[in-house]
């Protein structure tokens, strides 16, 4: 008989019945993809791996802790037949076969009547990567096809471009601490639709040349301010943009919230009416000490970290931060902005019952190619900074921490 390729179609399971038989590692890969498309599982078996069993603990799917038996398909829609027991799974595809219920069979592709291809999401599509006949079956080969395309969408290295109208307006996007790896799917695949970025200075600088030609890339440090202060220049840029019906992505470093006047430019954007959808990022203050091979906790060591911003000295009256209570912490100090005012800093600790002993760290320019870090202690740091000529952006990690991993080479 001439084997014609299979006919793909996708099955709208919610309320339907669906039976599993077997309760072992098919049926803990297949169960949660059947549960999220609201089957009504039944899953007929007398032992369950102990994520299954856990399904059915919750509820999600229905639990008959027995063999096989001929009628089970009866009130199916579709069967998936993966026992151990290859007699049960020939009866019950022969059941399958009388009822006129699709089945797909985990031990012979051939005998089933329907196959499970690999699948993944992207953007409100399903991609599902079927082998065209029988013979050439090879699911290594179809997963492989599924990550290529789920992931080129993804990262924005396959564009399909979305033809329904594109809402115009601004997204703020955390930008992780520089690699380029370190944005989220989330943040890259907004760059990837932009038309318009406003970046910062840190953050991934190295995405932002493999977006398209078209792509208006606009540096923040260099938006003409005139009357008004840098910031409202930024907020009134987003703003102008996205009123010409443009995509913004607004890139920063980091996490937009984290010291990074992410409210601010979301309340202006508000003000004007225009829509705004944050992304967060991976933040410096545990991103960078973790690159450089510090936990900003540690088992016995600190049961907290504390993140705080050291661009103005303890004893300039525009400080908000309670220097003597944090000296008193036994835990992590990450200080952001931290370079110039860490000699004070480090006084202020001291001064509060901080041990001048205490270790610190220096992580300059952190997850790029120019990472570097310089260790003190409070005594030593403000010397360690002009000996190693420290420059920002740099992340300071004050606390035992410092010292737990494994020092590595310069
Ligand atoms: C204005 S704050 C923005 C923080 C950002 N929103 C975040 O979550 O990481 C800038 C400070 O973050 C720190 N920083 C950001 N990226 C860094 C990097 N790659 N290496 C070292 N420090 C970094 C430095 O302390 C820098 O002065």
């Amino acid at each position: 008989m001439a084997e014609h390729p299979a006919y793909p179609v996708g099955l709208r399971l919610t309320g339907r019945r669906v039976v599993v038989l077997g309760g072992g590692q098919v049926a803990q890969r297949r169960l949660p993809a059947l549960i999220a498309a609201g089957a009504d599982v039944l899953l007929v078996s007398p032992e369950a791996t102990p994520s299954v069993e856990a399904m059915a603990d919750a509820g999600e799917i229905t639990w008959a802790r027995r063999r096989y038996a001929d009628g089970d398909l009866a009130d199916a829609w579709y069967a998936l037949i993966a026992t151990s027991d290859p007699e049960a799974n020939a009866a019950a595809s022969a059941e399958a076969e009388r009822h006129r219920v699709w089945c797909v069979r985990s031990d012979d592709a051939d005998a089933a009547t329907a196959w499970t291809p690999a699948t993944g999401h992207s953007e409100g599509v399903t991609i599902a990567v079927l082998t065209t006949h029988a013979k050439g079956r090879d699911p290594r080969h179809t997963a492989a096809v599924r990550d290529a395309v789920v992931e080129g969408l993804r990262d924005g290295t396959l564009v399909a471009p979305h033809h329904r109208t594109r809402t115009p307006g601004v997204a703020l996007v955390g930008g992780g601490p520089g690699d380029p790896d370190l944005i989220t799917v989330r943040g890259r695949r907004l760059l990837a639709e932009a038309d318009v970025v406003i970046a910062d200075r840190l953050g991934p600088r190295d995405l932002l040349a493999e977006l398209p030609p078209h792509v208006e890339v606009i540096d923040a440090a260099k938006i003409p301010y005139g009357r008004y202060m840098a910031q409202e220049a930024i907020n009134n840029a987003l703003i102008e943009h996205a009123k010409q019906g443009k995509s913004v992505v607004r890139l920063k470093g980091g996490d937009p919230y984290v010291f990074g006047r992410g409210m601010e430019e979301l309340q202006a954007l508000a003000e004007a009416g225009i829509p705004c959808t944050v992304v967060p990022g991976v933040s410096s203050s545990v991103s960078v000490p973790g690159a450089a091979g510090i936990p900003v906790t540690h088992r016995g060591v600190a049961h907290e970290f504390t993140v705080v911003s050291g661009h103005v000295a303890p004893d300039d009256e525009r400080s908000l931060v309670d220097w003597p209570a944090l000296a008193r912490l036994t835990g992590t100090l990450v200080i952001l902005m931290g370079v110039d005012k860490i000699g004070k800093i480090a006084e202020t600790l001291v001064a509060h019952g901080k041990s001048p002993d205490t270790p610190v760290a220096l992580v300059q320019e952190g997850t790029t190619a120019a990472q570097r870090r310089v260790d003190a202690t409070l005594a030593t740091v403000a010397e360690a900074v002009r000996t190693h000529e420290v420059r920002p952006p740099a992340v300071i990690v004050v606390g035992e921490v410092v010292t737990v991993g494994p020092r590595e080479p310069e």
